[in-house]
Order: structure tokens, then C-alpha cells, then sequence
């Protein structure tokens, strides 16, 4: 089903997000047919640009770094609209104003706007104040809906006071939080894998399940982001958000129905039962570390604080790692160990469930346990491994896996992130969208975290380019585990 006519008005048109992930992503919905018979764009941003010299502008952005028809490009740059205002000023929202009433007109967009705030999180609480006073929040002509990029709030105090400023404008089921992991095709997977199968999830839960590990690794640094990373640091920019989505999507208990309310109702559940981080917790289940200059095969990689924009004493983490738990009747006593930094070896988001060995060892104590390897990026896919007897005399067990590529799915387009949000965000479909209870549980268990590493006892250093300080090791080698070093 399409979704119906509308017009999207982007705030910060001429910043970095619209040009890497909005544009490209609309380009490719509307090139894959999966837009409204008539939408619009609406560009909005501070720097003055005719319609003509904003469509070049893109036209230029999407030939550079996206495959394109240019016939398709063509049709696609007819649809973008530009429009400079003042986004602190009031009155200019006037102009706002007419320009959506002419292009409602134009392109029979019926009045559905959705209103997209690509800015600053400054402007998060100015902007629904001025849409406001001129009425562009009213449902009364089509529907009127708010997409808001992380972070939501720099903390628990506030991010409640956004959801204060949001709300005195917008209601609930007019905003639409990105966190755009939910978008990840593999991320939604999870709830398939478990929840369409029944092989699996007899098994998942504390009686058959050891341990489990989730890890965002990047190899890259902080690149041109140092000003914002710096006052922000591993916890808020990835773990707070992403990596508790994820958590919630493994823990979750099955959903009543596949829609918004039911899917977040059980993803709070989580979030309700996550065990509170204690000051031991804080002192003993926590690393945080920090990235020192290294050469990784004859490169020389920059210290973070070498990093322009980057304090050069700064305290900022650049890598985190916890051992946390979720205190509910399937998963009690069952660590999850999450870790997520920058300048790790490689580029690889997974989750490794790591089940019980058998209880009686007739193999002996070394034979294989069975693990559950699923793959959100790259290479995305699951691979299970398990024991098979090692073929000769005797009765070893030896590790053999199965594994499934998404890349082998060939016929199937793979809607970016970005792609699925948007689109769900037009049809109205709230699921894959982060509800404000659930951002405020988040912030909940992070705060101990964000409050201990104002002025963090331990920050360790570790050389770009490794899996992190050593102490994040002993975390799990205190439990005689270890991590998977994917490669
Ligand atoms: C963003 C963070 O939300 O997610 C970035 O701000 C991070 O620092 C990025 O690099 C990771 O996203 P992905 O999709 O590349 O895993």
C-alpha cells in the first residue's frame, strides 16, 4: 500500500543528514516506485536558494554518491521545493506557510506535512513552537506529524523537558522518534527469527541460554564529528539508543499483534526490567575507554584526542562495555554483555547468543557449545554453530556452522534504514519509531552512567585499531567467558 499524497518539509536542507540519508533515501523509494502518486519536498533552511539552484544542488549529491537513472533523477527533482527562513524567527513561518498552501494546491498534497527536524537539537524545541503559531501542527486539514533525529536530550532531565516542549505542540501520535537501527532489516529480522519459528524460541530464555553478547563496533574514528562526539561519548551517541533497542528486540517477549502499541508495550517491558546499575555495577561491570594513536598496517591512525574539534585533555569515552541484566522471569541471572566503540578493528554490528553446554560433558569437557551468531551489518545474516563428530576414530565433538546470507536473497531490494523509516513514517505506521516512555527508560538506566563518567575513576586507553582496553576482556574473563572477535 502507498502511502497517501503529502509533502515532506525538511528543516536543515542544506546540512549534512538531508544530503546523505534523506535525499538519497526518497530518491530511492520514488525510483522503486514506493511514494504517493503526488508528494512534495519541501527544503527549508537559513541559506537563500532558488528551487532551480537547490534541486542542482542535489542533482549533483545524488549523481556523486548514488547509482541513478537520470531519467528517474529528472522526474525525482521536479518534487523538490526549497524555501529559506529563519527557523528562530516566528514570523517567518509565515512564508512557510504559503509556500505549503502553494504547493498543497500544485500537488494535491491534501495538507499532509510531515515535518522533518534534520537541525540541531537546539532548534528541537523552537521549531514545533513556531509551526505551532501559525497552526501548522492542527489536524484539521490532514495529517500533521514531526520526525525527530537523535539525541533526544542530552540526559534524563532533559530529555523530559523535550518531551514536555514537543507535547505542548504535538501529540504523541503525531512524533516520530529515528532511532534508525529499528530500521535495519536485520534488526527487524530478530523478531521474525524468534517469533515465526518455533525451533527457537523454546530455547530462549535463562534454562538453555548462558550469556549474551552485543557488539557495534566501528573501525572508523570520530572523522569530522569531534565537536559534537566530544560533549557526547559512546554511551549517549550509541549505546543509550541503538544498542538498547537491540537489546530489547532479543529480550522481548512475543508481541500480541505486529503493530505500534503492542510492539512498544513489550519493548517498555524491557526497559521496565532492565536491573537498575548499582555503584558496584558502575565500578566493576563498566569499562570505558578512550583511543590512543597507533599504526595499523604501516597506517598511523590519530589518537582521539589528536582528533580536530576534540579536547586534547579530553575525558570523553570512546568505547563502552557493561555487563548488565534484564530482572524478568525469562532472563534472570543471564548476563548480557554489550560493548559498542569507535576505532575497533573492523565494521561489525552482531549479536552472539551463547547457549548452556549439554548437562552431562559425554564428549568431553572442550566439545563446542552451540552459539547463535546474527549478523545486523555487515555480511548480514545468522549463522549457527554446533557440535558434529569429527570424523575417524573415536567420538570428538568438532564446531561445524550452518549459515544464511542475506546476500543470497538476490531478487529482494533491501530498504535502506532511512528508506523504511520514511516510508512507515508516511503510512502512519508508528512500530519501528522509539515511543517516549520508552526514550525515558532508556535515559533512566543510563543516567548512573552518564552521572559516573562526568568525572570517570577509570578511563582506559586503547590503541586504534584493537578491540578495545584489555579490562573489557577481564569483564568477561572474570566469568570464564570470552568475547567473539569477529573479523
Ligand atoms: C549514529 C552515531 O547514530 O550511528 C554515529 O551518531 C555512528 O556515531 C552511527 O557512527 C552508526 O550507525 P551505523 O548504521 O553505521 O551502524
Amino acid at each position: 500500500v502507498k502511502p497517501e499524497n503529502n509533502c515532506i518539509v525538511i528543516f536543515g536542507a542544506s546540512g549534512d543528514l538531508t544530503h546523505r540519508k534523506l535525499i538519497p533515501a526518497f530518491y530511492h523509494l520514488f525510483a522503486n516506485g514506493l511514494l504517493s502518486e503526488e508528494f512534495a519536498i519541501l527544503g527549508v533552511s537559513r541559506t537563500h536558494y532558488s528551487d532551480t539552484e537547490f534541486q542542482q544542488k542535489l542533482k549533483e549529491s545524488l549523481t556523486a554518491n548514488e547509482k541513478v537513472d537520470p531519467q528517474v533523477l529528472d522526474a525525482f527533482c521536479q518534487r523538490l521545493h526549497y524555501q529559506a527562513i529563519d527557523t528562530k524567527s516566528v514570523e517567518d513561518y509565515a512564508k512557510l506557510k504559503m509556500r505549503l498552501d502553494d504547493i498543497e494546491q500544485k500537488c494535491q498534497t491534501k495538507g499532509n506535512t510531515t515535518f522533518y527536524l534534520a537541525t540541531p537539537p537546539s532548534l528541537y524545541s523552537v521549531i514545533p513552537e513556531c509551526l505551532a503559531a501559525h497552526g501548522l501542527n492542527n489536524e484539521h486539514n490532514g495529517w500533521k506529524r514531526l520526525i525527530v533525529e537523535k539525541p533526544f536530550g542530552y540526559d534524563l532531565a532533559t530529555a523530559e523537558q523535550l518531551d514536555k516542549d514537543l507535547h505542548a505542540h504535538f501529540q504523541e501520535h503525531q512524533i516520530y522518534r529515528i532511532d534508525h537501527y529499528l530500521g535495519k532489516e536485520t534488526v527487524q529480522n530478530l523478531l521474525v527469527f524468534r517469533f515465526a519459528n518455533t525451533m527457537f524460541e523454546p530455547l530462549w530464555n535463562r534454562n538453555f541460554i548462558d550469556y549474551v553478547e552485543i557488539t557495534a563496533a566501528e573501525f572508523l574514528g570520530v572523522e569530522e564529528r569531534g565537536g559534537y562526539y566530544d560533549g557526547a561519548g559512546a554511551v549517549r551517541d550509541m549505546f543509550q539508543n541503538h544498542l538498547l533497542q537491540v537489546l530489547a528486540m532479543v529480550g522481548m517477549e512475543p508481541p500480541a499483534a505486529i503493530n505500534a502499541d503492542s510492539m512498544r508495550d513489550e519493548v517498555m517491558k524491557v526497559f521496565k526490567s532492565l536491573q537498575p546499575l548499582s555503584d558496584n555495577d558502575l565500578q566493576n561491570n563498566l569499562v570505558l575507554g578512550q583511543y590512543t594513536e597507533s599504526d595499523v598496517r604501516g597506517n598511523h591512525l590519530d589518537g582521539y584526542r589528536e582528533e580536530p574539534g576534540v579536547a586534547e585533555d579530553s575525558r570523553t569515552e570512546t568505547y563502552v562495555g557493561l555487563k548488565m541484566f534484564i530482572d524478568n522471569w525469562r532472563w534472570n541471572g543471564v548476563p548480557f554483555y554489550v560493548r559498542t566503540g569507535k576505532r575497533l578493528p573492523t565494521r561489525v554490528t552482531e549479536v552472539v547468543i551463547h547457549f548452556k553446554k549439554t548437562p552431562h560433558p559425554v564428549f568431553g569437557a572442550d566439545a563446542p557449545e552451540n552459539k547463535l551468531i546474527i549478523r545486523i551489518q555487515p555480511d548480514e545474516g545468522i549463522l549457527m554453530s554446533f557440535g558434529l563428530k569429527q570424523p575417524g576414530a573415536g567420538f570428538e565433538a568438532k564446531e561445524v556452522s550452518m549459515d544464511f546470507h542475506y546476500e543470497s536473497l538476490e531478487e529482494t531490494h533491501m530498504l535502506t534504514a532511512y528508506e523504511r523509516l520514511l516510508l512507515d513514517s508516511m503510512k502512519g505506521d508508528a512500530t519501528l519509531f522509539a515511543r517516549t516512555d520508552a526514550v525515558k527508560a532508556c535515559w533512566q538506566f543510563v543516567q548512573p552512567i552518564l552521572d559516573y563518567k562526568e568525572n570517570p575513576e577509570h578511563l582506559y586507553g586503547y590503541a586504534a585499531g584493537t578491540w578495545g582496553p584489555k579490562e573489557a576482556d577481564e569483564l568477561l574473563s572474570r566469568d570464564g567467558r570470552e568475547w567473539r572477535f569477529p573479523c
